[in-house]
């Protein structure tokens, strides 16, 4: 049967199945064959068992959101939809909004990342959408995209209904123009697939083909067929993602499938680049630790580097980043960091210095980002070592230690250090050293008949340095220091 062909190829990781007539081979069987077969088979079921299955869960598949949109949805937003869907009626196209924006409308989520797709030349649509709102249209040839960027800020993603098929894992999909329904079929997860459709029949109607009203109900993450991780496994980390971000679980049968994308290693097949975008996505939500622990529990921690695995030191630095992290936030509420770098390099914490290089070489981290994932597992064990020492320190020295690395690092440095010793002295560098500065600036030293060059700027230094330390306080205290520092000779 084709399920038996789908599990072949799955497990044994076949891209074509041959049919062998005696010693001859007489045809093949290809993933897309068979993934338009299986298509065809959903097609034929899915709005019957839909239809019997959900009705009562669900509100049923005429269930109407209209209402909902207008409440949820900026006013203006609202009416570039209904404008919309009366264009799509005058060019005889079916218009739909889809994915992640009809998950969250249902789960009471403001989402304003809005995309449409539509049953025709999307990109045409766009351009007729484009003229009628007077906004800019931004073409993707290749893809049958388009963004319709309107002038008070918002945005509108406008996609053909298309049916992609992979020529092989991991490969650029080929892409084919389709009804919704086929295009909600490619898609990674049931909750993901609704739709609402914005024009004909009736404005606001739910198209629920494959029960994601359901799985939103009963809080389920589940695959619409089984080789959607062959399809893309990096909606492996998708999956974890929605588990931890909505606290939903996996499906049966979908934990199964992610064990055997795990068994056949689909993951190396993934680009650097693929992977890494996936891992920033997932350590920048809310609760990037029990992301960690969940690819933990599945098996896939390996595929960032292979000698990584859970243990209890790493959940230890992980529970310390959580609580530098959020002290930080706390603190600055308005300075951005990047988050995920900082769980990057708790992850980086527990690997041998052998490992971290393969890892900087597997991801194409940028030339900053390196940097900062160096100095923090490499760069800063002298740092470490004097600021945790016995020996009494100065303000001053603190902030030489630690001016050069950048707010990730320090977090890290915060999290990694047991003691409290290398906790309050990085904090007070954030909070305090780093805000201060002399009263008098360089101008003041030019009034004062100093030349600018290395003297100069060594004053300033020390200046600083005396601020910090509480050895001056007044103006009148920094001008006897610059006097004493230049012995009285401020004209040279
Ligand atoms: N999608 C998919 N497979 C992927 C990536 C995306 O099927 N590997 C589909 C899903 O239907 C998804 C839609 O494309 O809803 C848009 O993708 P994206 O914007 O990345 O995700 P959202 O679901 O909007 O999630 P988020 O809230 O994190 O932006």
């Amino acid at each position: 049967s084709f399920h038996e062909i789908e599990t072949a190829m799955i497990e044994r990781n076949q891209r074509c199945v041959p049919i062998i007539k005696g010693e001859k081979v007489v045809g093949v069987i290809t993933r897309t064959d068979l993934i338009r077969t299986l298509h065809d088979d959903v097609f034929k079921t899915a709005r019957t068992r839909t239809l019997q299955r959900d009705e009562a869960e669900t509100g049923g598949p005429h269930r109407n959101v209209a209402g909902l949109l207008r409440s949820r949805l900026p006013h203006r937003l609202m009416t570039v939809l209904e404008e919309a869907g009366r264009l799509a009626d005058r060019c005889e196209m079916a218009l739909f909004v889809v994915g992640g924006c009809v998950r969250d409308l249902l789960m009471g989520i403001q989402n304003l990342d809005l995309d449409v797709v539509v049953e025709g030349d999307g990109i045409a649509f766009a351009r007729k959408l484009g003229d009628l709102l007077r906004a800019r249209v931004k073409v993707h040839e290749r893809f049958g995209t388009a963004i319709v960027l309107l002038p008070d800020g918002f945005k509108l993603d406008v996609a053909t209904a298309r049916t992609e098929y992979y020529e092989y894992p991991t490969a650029l999909p080929t892409v084919e123009q389709s009804s919704v329904k086929k295009d909600l079929y490619r898609r990674d997860f049931t909750i993901n697939a609704l739709a609402v459709r914005l024009n004909g029949k009736g404005f606001g109607e739910v198209l629920d083909f494959y029960g994601g009203q359901r799985d939103l109900n009963d809080k389920v993450i589940r695959v619409l067929h089984g080789l959607s991780f062959v399809e893309d496994p990096t909606r492996v980390f998708r999956a974890i993602r929605f588990e931890t971000r909505f606290g939903f679980h996996l499906g049966k049968d979908t934990t199964a499938l992610i064990a055997g994308a795990v068994k056949m290693k689909l993951f190396h097949r993934l680009s650097g680049h693929r992977l890494l975008e996936e891992l920033k996505l997932l350590f920048s939500e809310r609760e990037p630790r029990q992301s960690i622990k969940r690819m933990a529990e599945l098996g896939l921690l390996r595929f960032i580097h292979p000698k990584l695995s859970w243990s209890d030191r790493l959940e230890r630095i992980l529970n310390a980043v959580d609580e530098a992290v959020d002290w930080y936030r706390l603190l600055y509420l308005d300075r951005k960091i990047d988050v995920w770098l900082v769980y990057l390099m708790g992850l980086l914490e527990v690997l041998p210095e052998h490992a971290v290089k393969d890892t900087l070489k597997r991801f194409p981290f940028s030339e900053q980002q390196a940097m900062r994932l160096k100095m923090a597992r490499v760069g800063s064990h002298n740092a470490i070592r004097r600021l945790g020492s016995k020996r009494p320190i100065t303000p001053a020295e603190i902030y030489r230690l630690l001016s050069g690395l950048s707010d990730e690092t320090l977090l890290i440095l915060m999290a990694k250090n047991k003691g409290d010793t290398v906790k309050r002295h990085v904090s007070a560098f954030l909070t305090t050293y780093q805000q201060v500065k002399p009263i008098l600036s360089g101008t003041d030293l030019k009034a004062m008949g100093l030349k600018p060059g290395p003297k100069f700027k060594q004053i300033l230094e020390q200046l600083l340095d005396a601020r910090m330390n509480g050895a001056v306080v007044t103006e009148s205290d920094e001008r006897d220091l610059v006097l004493k520092l230049t012995e009285g000779k401020t004209s040279d």
